[in-house]
């Protein structure tokens, strides 16, 4: 048996995961925080798991005497005020609340949003090109999402400094000290709150004015269901997108026949192999390590074990999509791979609303920097990274590389 959740484990999960799908594919382990929960790990029951409406998002399903020691370590739990977003609610709320930013956050919406992510992105390379070596991860990664979702969301461009610092905050503290996380989520919460104050005097052409005008129009949504929805986007939207770039475009550096042919498909003006190549570090490494926690209704089956009304689920989607039962060479990067229905932005109802998002910001990152530094390369070993290994995120802390400077 594997030790799970331990720093090497960090660094490299999937020889544990190919032996817990092979030995104990819906296995009950104790967590880290000290909660038991359930880790499904084959692709047919993760899929299965994700769609099942008697998996519950809602925290509250969770053994009663555990929550209210407050002691379960389960997100949310304390943080109240946070409970109304997409990921912790189940149907009818979830229904309305998802059709409403749905009909705001559409992909024509994002395929507009194109030219900017592109300038974006640009900018940040202009400020490393030169010098010849940079840490993708402080210097691309991290910041790339964070203003594009400030700008979609319609943060004022002044104010997105302090976006950068309260998310940073967030994601390098995440699992760890929880003073300063709490006080950004705090911050962050506030500031869209008073946001999406103003904005209701002056709609503009943002997703927030998007949501409030959408929430005019007969469906209800309350500010504060409007200032969670927001939250969540910038949430969710934020260390995934980062993980996205930083395991891809480590997944490339360490293929490099792989990204030869990237190389060589994109200076071409193709976009084909982009695509899929996306869609396949998804699969391959992607950035939810574990769907988000879901808890038993009522007793139920998963793969032939009995599982408890209250007991945690974690599907562990990084598992799932490395099963040769239905991928195959699971553990090789194919980035032209077809019939890739992986599940990296899980699946059913929650599936990722900001798939679309994601997908343009992923290619445009990877495409620009191939494009604009074709001879980039890794300046550290592999051996020497250090992986951040939260509970459902996994991805590098840093990512040195090196390349020719450009002026
Ligand atoms: C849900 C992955 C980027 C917004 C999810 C879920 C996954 C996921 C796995 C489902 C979790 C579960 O069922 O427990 C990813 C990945 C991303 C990404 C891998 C980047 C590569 C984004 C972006 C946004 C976003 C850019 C928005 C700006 C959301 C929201 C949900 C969600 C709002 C909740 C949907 C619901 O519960 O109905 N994402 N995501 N995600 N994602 Fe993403």
């Amino acid at each position: 048996m594997p030790t799970l959740f331990s720093w090497e484990f960090a660094a490299d999960p999937y020889p544990a995961y190919a032996w817990l799908r092979e030995h104990a594919p819906v296995h009950r382990t104790r967590l880290p925080s000290g909660v038991d929960a359930w880790l499904v790990t084959r692709y047919a029951d993760a899929r299965q798991a994700l769609a099942d409406q008697r998996l519950s998002k809602n925290p509250a399903h969770h053994d009663e005497s555990a929550h209210a020691k407050g002691k379960t370590g389960i997100p949310g739990e304390r943080k109240a005020e946070l409970m109304t977003h997409l990921l912790n609610i189940d149907p009818p709320d979830h229904t309305r609340l998802r059709r409403l930013v749905s009909k705001a956050f559409t992909p024509r919406r994002v395929a507009e949003f194109a030219p900017r992510v592109q300038e974006l992105t640009d900018r940040l390379i202009d400020g490393f090109a030169a010098r010849g070596s940079a840490d993708l991860i402080h210097e691309f990664a991290f910041p790339l999402p964070i203003y594009a979702i400030c700008d979609l969301l319609g943060v004022p461009r002044e104010d997105q400094d302090d976006f950068r610092d309260w998310a940073g905050m967030m994601i390098r503290h995440g699992g760890g000290p929880r003073g300063g996380v709490a006080r950004s989520v705090k911050k962050m919460r506030t500031y869209l709150a008073e946001l999406i104050h103003r904005k209701r005097d002056a709609l503009g052409d943002d997703l927030i004015s998007g949501l409030i005008r959408a929430s005019d129009h007969g469906e209800h949504l309350t500010e504060n269901e409007a200032a969670a929805m927001a939250f969540i986007l910038l949430f969710a939207g934020f260390e995934t997108t980062v993980n996205l770039i930083g395991n891809g475009v480590y997944a490339l550096l360490r293929n490099p026949e792989q990204r030869e042919r990237l190389q060589t498909s994109l200076a071409a003006g193709e976009r084909g192999l982009l695509q899929t190549g996306v869609e396949e570090l998804l699969r391959y490494d992607g950035p939810v390590e574990l769907a988000t926690w879901r808890f038993a209704t009522e007793p139920l089956t998963i793969g032939g074990r009995r599982i408890a009304p209250g007991d945690p689920v974690l599907v562990v989607l990084a598992a799932a999509d490395r099963d040769p039962e239905r991928f195959a060479e699971p553990d090789t990067l194919d980035l032209s791979r077809g019939d890739n229905q992986h599940l990296g932005y899980g699946h059913g109802i929650h599936y990722c609303l900001g798939a679309p998002l994601a997908r343009l910001e992923g290619q445009t990152a990877l495409a620009t920097l191939l494009t604009r530094l074709p001879d980039i390369r890794l300046a550290a070993d592999p051996a020497d990274l250090r992986w951040r290994g939260g509970l459902i995120m996994r991805g590098l802390r840093t990512l040195p590389v090196e390349f020719t400077a450009h002026s």
